[in-house]
């Protein structure tokens, strides 16, 4: 099968297996794993953070930034598409009891304008605004990614109002990839940070949360409570750094067969593409007749993985094992419709 369903479907190449192989590791708990501990310190460095925290999944890590940020009654304001509001299992509430506010962006982006409609007034019976939560790039909506002026826009009302700002980056390789903007700028506009080594980087395991000093040592108690203390994670650290090494530069490829792919299917009657929202490797088309459902199934049998994104909404994600040839496959899979 050519799987499109998402960037995190990668297998790990012989390069990063010779890199966990070779890893040199101690034990994490104790702080003691020298490829974790050098790995963190890089990946701060290098976003313009104080410090770093190597966690098991972009889920812990966005939900531990948001557990060192809020009290309980706190809300965060976020797009309805956000992950952190969709696809994390309610854990907000449940982990931090704090609540979620969620706007309605475009394409999973949030403007100032938008977020000043959701602040709240301070009193008693009000939740406390406390958080800004994006997304970069956007997942559910579709691949977009935010501009350097947007990002400081959005920065600086938080800052204004003494809101936190935190970035999803689960995806942020291919915001800054499609964006041109170096990593130390993120470390400037946002409190917390949440960067994934498992989507389109194509490590096996592992997401950082990258934040001040205090919040990292905070975190990184709330990790081990949370079941998330790990061993000799050296393997894992060392798979993703080879990722963010070999497979980075990748990416513009992920973005070129994305667009090209939204070209040929807005060509097509059966579908319907919005050319303009294909930024990065995730391209979110329509089925004009019939479901997304039934539209997949006949994908399926050509051998084309994709996911629905709703009731006539289908989402392609690409990524570096998915090769030209694939992509001239999946071209011809358009000729079924
Ligand atoms: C935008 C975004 N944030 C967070 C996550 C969570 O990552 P994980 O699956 O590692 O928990 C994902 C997963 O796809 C995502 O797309």
């Amino acid at each position: 099968m050519i799987d499109l369903r998402s960037d995190t479907v990668t297998k790990p190449t012989p390069g990063i297996l010779k890199a966990m192989a070779e890893a040199e590791v101690g034990d994490d708990v104790f702080s003691e794993d020298p490829t974790a501990n050098a790995f963190e310190k890089r990946m701060a460095e290098m976003f313009g953070m104080e410090a770093g925290l190597f966690v098991p999944s972009g889920t812990m890590s966005n939900q531990l930034c948001l557990n060192v940020l809020t009290r309980p009654g706190d809300e965060v304001i976020i797009d309805e598409t956000g992950h952190v509001f969709n696809y994390e299992s309610g854990a907000a509430a449940h982990l931090s009891s704090i609540q979620l506010y969620p706007l309605k962006g475009v394409r999973g982006k949030l403007t100032p304008e938008l977020i000043k409609t959701a602040i709240r007034p301070r009193n008693d019976w009000d939740p406390h605004t406390r958080v800004i939560a994006i997304e970069n790039s956007t997942n559910k909506g579709g691949g977009a990614v935010y501009t350097r002026e947007e990002l400081l826009e959005i920065s600086n009302l938080a800052v204004k109002h003494g809101f936190y700002l935190h970035l999803d980056g689960a995806r942020i390789w291919n915001a800054m990839a499609a964006a041109g903007i170096e990593p130390e700028f993120f470390g400037g506009v946002a409190d917390t940070l949440s960067i994934c080594f498992s989507k389109g980087l194509g490590a096996p395991v592992g997401s950082m949360m990258l934040a001040g000093a205090d919040e990292i040592r905070r975190a990184r108690r709330m990790r081990k409570m949370w079941g998330g203390g790990m061993r000799q994670i050296g393997l894992l650290a060392a798979a993703a750094e080879y990722a963010v090494d070999h497979h980075q530069k990748l990416l513009e490829d992920d973005h070129r067969r994305a667009k090209k792919f939204a070209q040929a299917v807005a060509k097509h009657p059966a579908f319907n593409v919005d050319l303009e929202s294909v930024e990065t490797n995730i391209v979110l088309f329509d089925v004009n007749e019939g479901t997304a459902e039934e539209t997949l199934q006949k994908f399926s049998e050509a051998g084309i993985g994709l996911v629905p994104f709703g009731p006539k909404t289908i989402r392609a994600t690409f990524h570096f094992q998915v090769n030209d040839d694939d992509l001239d496959e999946v071209m011809k899979g358009l000729d079924n419709f």
